[in-house]
């Protein structure tokens, strides 16, 4: 039986994800503003994220919520964390690699998450102690230990982001492992690492409700989570490393010693 707020999540989750799938397919009339250089939000996202606040909030009333298109709603007790659409770009360009996320924090701890691809019907989700799941089947992060058998997931920069010492970090992971992949969805990315397709992952400068679902989604997949220099990753990190546990020293030191 599901928890109870991944019951809720995925109530949530699937009501806003028809309207996404709807809009996916008619991409053409997509209205898109631009928020920043490279940073886009269309009138999908706004609706999604409305859609997905009517459900929450008939449940959690009095919850803080968090969201990216909305801002903060203050409240009392846990905060859910929304993005209604990771992965806009991919969104906007007709490639259906995007999630719609929904976590749940108490006390600065990640309980709970779900990330969930409409289009592909994929249902991520993770409660803390309850294992890892995608559609049914208990996911689990691979057990390569070799860098050079390793597929590496990783967010570059784009408009005017910069990120200091990124592309020597790039360069070093690039040459050890069987090669690096930009997917354009964080949270996403954190959900292949915790199901096994990739083995780790690393990003700079992403906000909560990027990673957050992610975040006790690899933990309960039996990953690891930390900033890039290996400290703890807390909800206030900017930067963030996954990986299946095994090679989660070598990315640490093959992304620090620069
Ligand atoms: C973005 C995606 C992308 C990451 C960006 C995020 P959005 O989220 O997660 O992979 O590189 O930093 O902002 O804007 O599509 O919700
Ligand atoms: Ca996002
Ligand atoms: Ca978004």
């Amino acid at each position: 039986m599901l928890p109870a707020s991944i019951n809720i999540f995925e109530k949530a989750a699937r009501k806003a994800g028809r309207i996404l799938t709807r809009d996916f397919g008619e991409i053409e009339n997509l209205q898109i503003q631009s928020k920043s250089v490279g940073d886009f939000v269309t009138s999908t996202d706004l609706k999604v994220e409305q859609s997905l606040l009517e459900t929450l909030q008939y449940y959690y009333p009095n919850a803080n919520y968090l969201t990216e298109e909305s801002g903060v709603i203050k409240g009392k007790g846990e905060t859910i964390v929304i993005d209604p659409i990771d992965g806009t770009s991919n969104f906007i360009h007709g490639i259906p690699h995007v999630g719609i996320v929904i976590g749940k924090i108490i006390d600065n701890e990640v309980t709970d998450g779900i990330i969930f691809n409409p289009i592909l019907n994929e249902f991520y989700w993770a409660s803390k102690g309850k294992g890892a799941w995608c559609n049914n089947k208990r996911i689990r992060v691979s057990k390569r230990d070799e860098l050079t058998s390793c597929l590496i997931g990783t967010g570059t920069p784009f408009g005017n982001r910069i990120y200091s010492n990124y592309y020597k970090e790039l360069n070093n992971i690039s040459r050890l492992t069987a090669g690096v992949r930009r997917l354009g969805a964080a949270s996403l990315d954190l959900a292949y690492v915790a199901s096994g397709k990739i083995d780790g992952f690393w990003e700079k400068d992403l906000n909560l409700w990027d990673v957050c679902s992610g975040v006790i989604i690899v933990k309960e997949s039996g990953g690891r989570v930390s900033n890039i220099q290996g400290n703890m990753w807390d909800p206030k990190s900017r930067d963030i490393l996954v990986s299946n546990t095994l090679i989660h020293k070598k990315l640490i030191e093959n992304l620090t010693l620069l």
